[in-house]
């Protein structure tokens, strides 16, 4: 069973938000951060179009859809009934149900979220192709956020500082307060990809190679994992061309 598989079995389960979005229930609170940060980055306009490539239960759509003209929220069909259930009367939010890399679009977009999915992918030969397949999607004109990258050299770099050692105990008595839920009961296979320095470096170049521009960007600290993930900007050879 996949990752894909293990967050549709959540969703029919109804487990907490949070850990629905992939998160631990202590990070509740900076998860709210994370809307600002995906649009502040991605600078949502009134005429985009919007693509929510593994949108959960709707974090960054909903922000979205309040300024955007359209967004296309793509995820297992147990999750997408969860996201449906939270809309209210929200009529720019399309739902389109199953594997990213299996569905089809006829349009392309002018921005694209990813957003705390390549952590939930298997490997680097399916992260390869998610990034491969969202940058056909693209509008020349677009930009994308590939959010929340997590990567391990980033993560002991700051286990090594003082400040490192000092989060590393107080999230350790955090969690050891969190109310337990034993997700353990969903998943068989819990395989999911590991980046460093290196596969996060190697990607930015693969975009690179396709003719997009692509920047490293740190995450603010107060986000969920804002110490040891990052994000990748994958900007279009077209954009900010009407600038001039
Ligand atoms: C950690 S959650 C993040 C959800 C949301 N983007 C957020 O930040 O709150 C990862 C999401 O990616 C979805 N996902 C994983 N693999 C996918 C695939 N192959 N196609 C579409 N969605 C996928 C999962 O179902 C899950 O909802």
């Amino acid at each position: 069973m996949t990752q894909f598989d293990f967050y549709g079995r959540i969703a029919e389960a109804g487990v907490e938000e949070t850990l629905q979005n992939g998160r631990y229930l202590t990070q509740k609170d900076a998860e709210a951060f994370v809307p600002e940060d995906v649009s502040r980055k991605l600078l949502f306009a009134s005429e985009d179009v919007v693509l929510d490539i593994g949108c959960g239960l709707g974090i960054n759509a909903f922000p979205a859809s309040r300024i955007v003209r359209e967004v296309t929220c793509v995820d297992h069909g147990s999750v997408l009934s969860r996201l449906r259930a939270k809309c209210s009367g929200e009529n720019n939010i399309v739902f389109k149900e199953g594997d990213f890399l299996e569905l089809s679009f006829k349009e392309k977009y002018t921005k694209i979220i990813m957003y705390c999915v390549v952590p939930a992918l298997p490997d680097m030969d399916v992260v390869r192709s998610f990034v491969d397949k969202a940058l056909c999607l693209l509008e020349p004109k677009g930009l994308m956020l590939i959010g929340d990258i997590a990567n391990v050299d980033k993560k002991r770099r700051f286990q090594a500082s003082e400040q490192g050692r000092q989060f590393e105990e107080e999230w350790a008595r955090k969690r050891a307060d969190e109310k337990k839920t034993d997700l353990s009961q969903y998943i068989n296979d819990n395989k999911t990809v590991v980046m460093g320095d290196d596969e996060v470096i190697a990607l930015l170049g693969q975009i690179r190679s396709q003719g997009f521009d692509a920047y490293l960007l740190p995450q603010p600290k107060n986000l969920p994992f804002g110490y040891t993930r990052e994000d990748i900007l994958v900007v279009g050879p077209e954009y900010g061309n009407e600038v001039r």
